[in-house]
């Protein structure tokens, strides 16, 4: 978030006269609300305001009161440009790129294999179907590809290994429309190497993502935590992190958000983020040290890091706590039972989370071992397919309030 305080006092109170005009005195007075304003809450100000003072909607009026209104609508329509210029900004620094409102990108990870990736992001994809939303589902697992096993295909002619190796020219030349609703871009995990692409065509392939004309898109990455996948989960608006109870699986998804996050903090003057142009080096160099294992130099805690930051570098600390503040995945435990104690699991990954990396990790939902989804996995066919009133579509059905709180 851009802090008020980073702005000049002019720039201050344009943003406070136009919250006035458009909400209230009061709340343009107050520094919490500004800095949580939404582009949606205030687009939904602007309309009711519109709709209070645009002068085409009130004929009747004396001619005197006419031209106040049209007066008063000139300025509701300059505050919302004000305020609206302001959040762009906001959002484009803690994306670090400039963003949209659709696609909205949901990245589904955790560094173990066999947790239920695959068979959660087919089943988001049909849900998100169901309820209208145009879905694209992409397997960007490149080197272990099995998306469309979980969308009833057992072969696939075009997959996204004809993209990176130009044999298809664009993304919908690949692109299939599954049985079930959503959309999806399958992978081949068969073809030698196909896991290792390089810098500039990852880049390439996210750009081309972020164009595609739908409302939400679903990447299904791999269970490792090499550069390309970190890259593919930081890429995305919603980032979901899936374990189980195992000790193992819960000690890979923490190491998962970790090293996500240091990649983060790494690429904050990357060439495609906008503080590019203002890169120092000196302090890439810090962070690089201080999150790179073995370096001699590496941090025990983000904390540290911040103090280093705090010492050297000061001007730089508010874009970190950006990034920090920025980055809160959400942690799905899935095949639970009734030994495990999913909310321990839970519980640990969110207060060492908090503790070494000073973020939030949000608890979405947990998923029970179900011999459906087995069955149905079996079948080669979705799991709310198969059971669309079954104990897993129940427990699916309960995350999209969580996902999207205000309406989607
Ligand atoms: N809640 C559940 N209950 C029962 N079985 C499940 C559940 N979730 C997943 N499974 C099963 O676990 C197996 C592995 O799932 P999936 O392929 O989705 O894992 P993955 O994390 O994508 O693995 P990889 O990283 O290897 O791609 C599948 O057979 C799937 O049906
Ligand atoms: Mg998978």
């Amino acid at each position: 978030m851009i802090a008020l305080q980073e702005l000049s006092s002019k720039e201050i109170s344009q943003i406070r006269y136009a919250c006035a005009y458009l909400f209230s005195p009061e709340l343009a007075k107050n520094n919490q609300f500004i800095q949580n304003l939404r582009l949606e809450s205030l687009r939904s100000a602007f309309r009711k305001k519109a709709k209070q003072y645009h002068p085409d909607l009130n004929n009747s009026d004396a001619p005197e009161m006419l031209t106040r209104r049209q007066e008063r609508f000139i300025k509701i329509n300059d505050s919302y440009n004000v305020v609206k210029n302001y959040l762009s900004q906001e959002e484009y620094a803690q994306a670090g790129t400039l963003k949209k409102d659709y696609p909205k990108i949901i990245a589904v990870g955790g560094a173990k294999g066999g947790i239920g990736k695959s068979m959660f992001v087919s089943n988001l994809g049909i849900l998100l179907s169901s309820l209208g939303k145009s879905t694209t589902l992409i397997d960007l697992d490149l080197g272990g590809a099995n998306l469309h096993l979980y969308l009833g295909e057992t072969s696939i002619r075009k997959t996204i290994n004809d993209f990176l190796n130009k044999k298809a020219r664009s993304l919908s030349d690949i692109t299939i429309q599954s049985r079930y609703g959503p959309l999806f871009i399958g992978g081949d995990g068969s073809e030698l190497g196909s896991g290792n692409i390089n810098y500039l065509r990852k880049l390439k392939l996210l750009k081309t993502i972020k164009e595609i004309d739908t409302e939400y898109i679903i990447m299904d990455l791999g269970g490792d935590t090499s550069y390309n996948t970190l890259d593919f989960f930081l890429a995305a608006d919603c980032q979901i992190v899936i374990t189980t109870c195992e000790p193992a699986a819960y000690l890979e998804a923490y190491n998962f958000v970790k090293v996500s996050l240091y990649r983060k903090l790494n690429r904050i003057f990357s060439s495609e983020s906008q503080w590019n142009k203002q890169k120092d080096t000196e302090l890439a160099e810090i962070i690089k040290e201080a999150t790179h294992t073995g370096s001699g130099n590496e941090i025990t805690s983000i904390h540290e890091l911040i103090k280093i930051i705090k010492d050297s570098k000061p001007k730089y600390l508010n874009l970190i706590h950006q990034a920090l503040r920025s980055f809160n995945p959400y942690l799905i435990v899935n095949m639970v039972n009734a030994e495990s104690n999913y909310k321990d699991v839970v519980t640990r990954i969110q207060d060492v989370s908090k503790k070494m990396l000073s973020i939030e990790v949000r608890y979405l939902s947990n998923f029970s071992f179900e011999y459906e989804v087995k069955n149905a996995t079996n079948q080669l066919r979705p799991v709310l397919a198969k059971y669309p009133r079954g104990n897993f579509a129940k427990q699916m059905n309960r995350i999209i309030p969580k996902l999207w709180p205000n309406g989607m």
